[in-house]
């Protein structure tokens, strides 16, 4: 009997049994012939990626609480997926993010979802990342960042006058969207010249909606990488927002994106000079560094989108963090205003970088503030390089998939006791503790593919907090307290849908 005489009737009962073969075989080769099947960890994980998509997209954003409940059962090795596992002891973190580190990043957890797959960021493989990042590098420098301070703090001192302006009127100030709002300014008229003017806007709710409406898409599609780029082509916006609505937002932001990038080509173009030329005018030049290849104005924008996106939420989430502890500890406030106007007497005198940056306490407040925000909160998993890597006594092939996070990190409870306590003086101990605290603060992450933007992110930090609370020292949050500083999965971290909002009001 051929295959073509089998009666219809029977079709549905062989597909059946097919599937069921070919499901109970894959779980049973992940489960016991894999390559990290000799893995400690739960079944679920180990046979299927559902497990991390429940807790991703149904709980949501909470994977990466799961993992740490893993590890406290099974130890500093997890398998949190069939293709990744999960490390917990600190001293591994340099052995997979360094600067020679043969580890990329995998390309399904970074690449899908956001559309940015030319970005410096997305690049999977080191030497492109690396290639890439020359001409960018100069422009993120601690020389470059000094010569802009006048830039930072006149967007720190608008801050002041709306906060200022607010309190003569008797209304708060929603900080929440203040902060990354200053971020945002500072980033736009830097590496754009061209600011997106969101302190003066009142009304940007729906850009803060923009990272929390992508996010369920970015589940999803880690869940389901080659899903990503078919459904990003071909499905039309109005099917998109079936599933969520507010993908409008975030095509908006993109779109502001793609236009700020054809302003400045458009300029570059016509040879018009700008008044400080730009990062993206370094890209536009093809002899910006050897061998420098320039950009598509659609790969630009892909940067210029990671860099917009990247600023707004860590930045502003460090600088939430540390406002909440201040205006709802009385001690933290009096201790910083103590040291702030012994450094600065006169309030008509600016201060400097370098000046905020010599004040123990605040310094030490930053620190525990970005601790306790975390920067990127989930994992960042790195794929084994050619050689494959030998970890807690675990090999892990190459192309294979290990991760770490910032949220243990920093939560460590040898390192940091008591870790979920709001402590500024933990980076004021001997200075053996805090040379090991600092190794394991790791906010923007480390090694070749570190944030960019990390002395940008200091400056902002020491000249928004510094000028703020020399400047404010009445401010109160009557409605919102640490115990709203609950973190759900957003890539960075986010306070979750129908949080409280920090709102400060201060006296006349
Ligand atoms: C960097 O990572 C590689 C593995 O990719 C490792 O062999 C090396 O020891 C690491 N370097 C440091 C300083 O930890
Ligand atoms: C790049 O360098 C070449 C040779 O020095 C010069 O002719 C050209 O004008 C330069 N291009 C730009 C855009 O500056
Ligand atoms: C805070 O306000 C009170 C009265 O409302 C005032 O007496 C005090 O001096 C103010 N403190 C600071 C630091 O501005």
């Amino acid at each position: 009997m051929s295959i073509l005489q089998v009666p219809l009737s029977l079709w549905p009962a062989i597909l059946g049994v097919a599937t069921l073969v070919y499901v109970s075989s894959l779980v049973v080769y992940r489960r016991f012939f894999h390559p990290y099947a000799k893995i400690p960890g739960p079944f679920l994980p180990a046979v299927t990626r559902f497990y991390e998509w429940y807790f991703q997209s149904i709980k949501p954003g909470q994977y990466f609480k799961e993992i740490e409940r893993l590890h406290n059962i099974y130890g500093p090795i997890v398998r949190i997926s069939p293709n990744e596992v999960s490390l917990s002891d600190p001293s591994d973190y340099d052995k997979i993010y360094n600067v020679s580190s043969g580890f990329f990043k995998d390309p399904d957890f970074y690449n899908v979802g956001t559309g940015t797959d030319n970005a410096m960021f997305s690049q999977p493989s080191n030497e492109v990342h690396r290639r890439m990042r020359a001409p960018l590098s100069p422009a993120f420098s601690r020389k470059s960042i000094l010569e802009i301070e006048d830039l930072v703090q006149a967007k720190v001192d608008k801050l002041c006058a709306i906060l200022q302006r607010n309190i003569d009127r008797g209304v708060g100030t929603n900080l929440e969207q203040i902060f990354p709002s200053i971020s945002l300014d500072i980033v736009t008229d830097y590496l754009f010249d061209d600011c997106w003017n969101f302190l003066d806007d009142e009304n940007i709710g729906w850009f803060f909606d923009i990272m929390r409406s992508n996010a369920p898409r970015m589940y999803n599609m880690q869940q389901f990488p080659w899903l990503d780029k078919p459904t990003r082509k071909l499905m039309p916006v109005w099917i998109a927002k079936l599933f969520e609505p507010r993908i409008v937002n975030f095509l908006q932001f993109h779109q502001k994106n793609v236009d700020m990038i054809q302003k400045i080509k458009t300029k570059f173009d016509a040879g018009i000079k700008p008044a400080r030329p730009t990062l993206f005018h370094t890209l536009l030049d093809p002899n910006a560094t050897d061998g420098h290849v320039v950009p598509s104005l659609m790969d630009m924008v892909d940067d210029a989108f990671i860099f917009t996106g990247a600023a707004a939420d860590t930045v502003g989430n460090t600088l939430l963090v540390a406002s909440c502890h201040i205006l709802t500890d009385p001690d933290i406030y009096s201790r910083l205003r103590g040291e702030l106007l012994d450094a600065f007497p006169d309030p008509s005198i600016r201060g400097k970088w370098t000046e905020y940056e010599k004040l123990p306490y605040l310094t030490a407040l930053i620190k525990e503030s970005m601790r306790l925000s975390f920067g990127v909160i989930c994992r960042l998993p790195r794929c084994a390089g050619a050689s494959g890597a030998t970890l807690q006594g675990y090999f892990i092939p190459p192309g294979y998939a290990v991760g770490m996070s910032a949220y243990m990190m920093h939560r460590n409870p040898e390192v940091f006791p008591d870790p979920d306590k709001f402590d500024p003086a933990r980076w004021l101990a001997s200075p053996e503790e805090v040379r090991a605290r600092e190794k394991c603060l790791v906010p923007f992450s480390r090694g070749s593919r570190m944030c960019i933007g990390h002395n940008l992110a200091w400056c902002e930090l020491y000249l928004t907090l510094g000028t703020l609370f020399r400047r404010f020292g009445n401010l109160t949050s009557p409605e919102f307290g640490p115990e709203d500083l609950v973190w759900e999965d957003s890539f960075a971290s986010r306070l979750p849908e129908g949080s409280r909002t920090l709102m400060a009001f201060g006296s006349k």
